[in-house]
């Protein structure tokens, strides 16, 4: 899935997965975003997050996310939706922020037939080897909504640094 190529016709679509869809998959959404419109690579990019859970669906990001980004200059711009089969199909790339939100979307993968595009978003966390999770910040302080922005942040500038080499013009 990393070397497919991309074009203004084939754009890389891209959907970050957590549990709420409302902090952790909604931030990685909204940065990566911001990361696209600063390089003006936005053709090239179709960009979504999802939940695995549906307690949350219709609501915007949580507020605590929403500060925490907008003191980055970045927007959360979301809806809460549950993920679902024809995600697993649409999407190019399915990231998960931890190994339960990792769990639950291999299990809707019954045939096996899409484990190429699904992984961790912190595989590209430069920071770490080995596997790694966004941490739930939801039930935790502050202080955890800014460690899921710093941790998301880096992955995804290294994540688009690696797709980058495939853009065609
Ligand atoms: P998220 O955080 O998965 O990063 O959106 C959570 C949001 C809500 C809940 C758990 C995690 N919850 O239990 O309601």
């Amino acid at each position: 899935m990393l070397n497919k190529e991309i074009t203004r016709e084939d754009p890389l679509k891209i959907c970050f997965v957590c549990l709420g869809n409302i902090c952790r998959s909604p931030t990685a959404q909204g940065i990566f975003q911001h990361l696209v419109n600063e390089k003006g690579l936005q053709p090239y990019f179709e960009i979504d997050s999802a939940g695995t859970a549906s307690y949350h669906t219709g609501e915007p990001a949580n507020a605590r996310s929403q500060e925490v980004a907008n003191r980055h200059g970045v927007t959360l711009q979301s809806t809460a939706r549950q993920f679902e089969q024809f995600d697993l199909e649409y999407y190019d790339l399915i990231l998960a922020m931890d190994r339960e939100n990792l769990r639950n979307i291999e299990q809707m993968d019954s045939g096996n037939r899409f484990s190429d595009k699904v992984a961790m978003l912190r595989d590209f966390d430069p920071d770490v080897e080995g596997p790694a999770e966004v941490p739930d910040p939801y039930h935790g302080g502050m202080q955890g909504f800014e460690r899921v922005f710093d941790i998301v942040q880096r992955s995804c500038e290294n994540l688009l640094d690696k797709l980058q080499n495939n853009i065609r013009e």
